[in-house]
C-alpha cells in the first residue's frame, strides 16, 4: 500500500484542470497569514464554567428539536480546558496565525446589565499569550453567533436598536483588555447568513422564523430579518468609530468584518438569469458591504424592499463611510447556480432560500452538478467560485485587503467509519489544494489578499448540524476528545512550508 505522505503526493502532481500555469501565481505575498479558524461556541465547552453567563446558543441548543443529533456544545471539545495541547496542534501545523472567537457570556455574562467576569478575562488574556509565545498572531472575532442570553430575554438582541449600545460595550472591554496584543479585530462573523438564519427560517438562534415560502407558524414579520441586519451594520460602525478614535493609534491594529460569500454562477446566459446572479450578490454579500463601504444599501435592495428596508439616517451615512473597516474578511465554501424568479415563471419550492420570490439557487444546470458534493447538504465543491468571489470583492470594493477568513472541507461523520478511516481525508486535500489554487489566481490577478484560514483545526460542533459533520484537520473522538492528525493536516503544514513567505 501506498504511503498516505505519497498518496498526498501523487494526488498533487495530478493535472488539475484549474491549475494555472503561470509561474507568478506560485506565490504568496510576504507576511501572508496562514492559519486555522474556530469560533467560542464550536469549540469551548465549559458552558457554565468560572461564572460564564448563558449564551443564546445555550438555551437554542438545549431546546428539543433545534439540533438534528439532539446534541449541544456543553462540552465540544473542551478548548476552554484544553488550549495549551490545541496550541501544540497549531505550532506542530506551522501556522503563524490563528482565528477565534470571544464568547460574549464569558466575558460579560449579563451583557451590559451586569458586570465583567474577570475570570473571563482571564482565559483570553492566557490563550492569546499563549499563541503569541508561539510566534502564533491572534486573529479575533468578537461576534460570532453567540451573545448573553440576557439580550435576547429582554429585547430579542438584534431586533432592537438596544443592541447596538451593548455591542460597543462589549467591543470595548476587548479593545482596552486585549487589544495591546491583538492587531486584527473582525467585528462580526457571517452577519449575512446569521441574520437569514436567525430570523428567516429559523435553523440559527434565537430561531425566529418568517419564510414565506417555508412552514414557518411563528408568525414574525418578513421584514425581521433587515432589521437585525441595520442593527448589526450600525454596531459595527459604531465599534469601528471606538477603535478608531480610542485605541487604533495607540495599539497600532487593524479591523473589519467577516462575510460570507458563496458564489453565484448563472444557470443560463439569458440576461434575466444574470442579472438573477447580481440579485444573490446584492442580497447577501452587498447588502453588508455596501453600506458599510459606501454609507447606503444597493439600489436593488431598495426598489425590491421599499419602506421595508430600514432606512439611514444623514449623520448615520456619513458616520458608516467615515469609519469603513480597514480589511474584509471572507468565508468562501462553496458555490450554486441561479435561476432568476423575478422576470421569468419559476417553481417555488426547489431552491432552499427565501429569495425564492428573487432567483432559485441550484445545484444542478441540466443535470449535471457544479462540483462534487461533500458531506454538508449545502457544500458543492467548487474552486473556481474562490477565485471569482474574491475578484468579485476586490472590484466592487476598491481592493480594500482581503483575508479568506474561512474555507474548509466537510466531511459526514458516518457512524460506521472508525477513526483511522477519517484520518485518510484525501478528499479535504484534494479541495483545498485546489481552493489555495484558486486563491493563488486571484492574487495573481492583483487582489490584495493577505491570509487564509483553513476550517477547522478540530472536528467541532456544527451549529443545528449538531456533530454530524467533520471539518477538522485533526480528528476529534466525540467521546474521548482525543484529537489525531488527518493527512490533510500533514499536507496543510508542508503547503505551509513551502509558500510561507516573510518579510
Ligand atoms: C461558517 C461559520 O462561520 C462557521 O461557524 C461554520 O462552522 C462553518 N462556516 C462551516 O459551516
Amino acid at each position: 500500500a501506498l504511503s498516505p505522505a505519497l498518496i498526498v503526493s501523487n494526488l498533487l502532481s495530478t493535472p488539475i484542470n484549474e491549475r494555472s500555469s503561470d509561474p507568478s501565481s506560485s506565490s504568496f505575498p510576504s507576511n501572508f497569514l496562514f492559519g486555522t479558524a474556530s469560533s467560542s461556541y464550536q469549540y469551548e465547552g465549559a458552558y457554565l464554567a468560572d461564572g460564564k453567563g448563558l449564551s443564546n446558543w445555550d438555551v437554542f441548543s438545549h431546546k428539543p428539536g433545534n439540533i438534528i443529533d439532539g446534541s449541544n456544545a456543553d462540552v465540544a471539545v473542551d478548548h476552554y480546558h484544553r488550549y495549551l495541547d490545541d496550541i501544540d496542534l497549531m505550532q506542530s501545523l506551522g501556522v503563524n496565525s490563528y482565528r477565534f472567537s470571544i464568547s460574549w457570556a464569558r466575558i460579560l455574562p449579563k451583557g451590559r446589565f451586569g458586570g465583567v467576569n474577570q475570570a473571563g478575562i482571564n482565559f483570553y488574556n492566557n490563550f492569546i499569550d499563549a499563541l503569541l509565545l508561539k510566534g502564533i498572531q491572534p486573529f479575533v472575532t468578537l461576534h460570532h453567533r453567540d451573545l448573553p442570553q440576557e439580550l435576547d430575554d429582554r429585547y430579542n438582541s438584534w431586533l432592537s436598536p438596544e443592541s447596538r449600545e451593548d455591542f460597543i460595550y462589549f467591543a470595548d472591554i476587548c479593545f482596552k483588555s486585549f487589544g495591546d496584543r491583538v492587531k486584527y479585530w473582525a467585528t462580526f462573523n457571517e452577519p449575512n447568513m446569521q441574520v437569514s438564519y436567525g430570523y428567516r427560517t429559523g435553523i440559527l438562534a434565537p430561531g425566529r422564523c418568517s419564510w414565506p415560502f417555508g412552514n414557518c407558524s411563528d408568525g414574525n414579520s418578513e421584514i425581521e430579518p433587515f432589521v437585525a441586519a441595520h442593527n448589526i451594520i450600525l454596531s459595527h460602525a459604531a465599534a469601528v468609530h471606538i477603535y478608531r478614535t480610542k485605541y487604533q493609534k495607540k495599539q497600532g491594529g487593524s479591523i473589519g468584518i467577516v462575510i460570507d460569500t458563496q458564489w453565484y454562477e448563472p444557470i443560463s446566459n439569458s440576461t434575466a438569469d444574470k442579472l438573477a446572479a447580481e440579485r444573490a450578490q446584492t442580497f447577501t454579500t452587498k447588502w453588508f458591504l455596501d453600506p458599510i463601504i459606501y454609507g447606503k444599501y444597493p439600489a436593488e435592495m431598495e426598489t425590491i424592499l421599499g419602506s421595508n428596508l430600514p432606512k439611514f439616517t444623514s449623520n448615520e451615512v456619513e458616520h458608516l463611510k467615515k469609519t469603513g473597516l480597514d480589511f474584509i474578511g471572507i468565508n468562501q465554501y462553496t458555490g450554486y447556480y441561479v435561476q432568476d424568479c423575478m422576470y421569468s415563471p419559476c417553481k417555488p419550492g426547489i431552491g432552499s432560500s427565501w429569495t425564492e420570490g428573487l432567483y432559485l439557487t441550484s445545484s444542478e444546470r441540466n443535470g449535471v452538478p457544479i462540483g462534487e458534493s461533500a458531506g454538508a447538504y449545502w457544500q458543492y465543491v467548487y474552486p473556481q467560485g474562490m477565485e471569482k468571489s474574491v475578484l468579485y470583492v476586490m472590484e466592487r470594493y476598491k481592493n480594500i485587503p482581503m483575508f479568506i477568513t474561512e474555507n474548509g472541507y466537510s466531511d459526514s461523520n458516518n457512524p460506521n467509519f472508525t477513526t483511522e478511516e477519517f484520518l485518510k481525508d484525501f478528499k479535504r486535500v484534494k479541495y483545498m489544494a485546489d481552493y489555495l489554487d484558486a486563491l493563488l489566481r486571484s492574487i495573481s490577478k492583483g487582489a490584495d489578499v493577505r491570509g487564509y484560514f483553513a476550517w477547522s483545526l478540530l472536528d467541532n460542533f456544527e451549529w443545528s448540524l449538531g456533530y454530524t459533520l467533520r471539518f477538522g484537520l485533526y480528528h476529534v473522538d466525540f467521546a474521548t476528545l482525543k484529537r489525531s492528525m488527518k493527512l490533510s493536516a500533514t499536507w496543510y503544514k508542508q503547503f505551509i512550508a513551502e509558500h510561507k513567505v516573510k518579510a
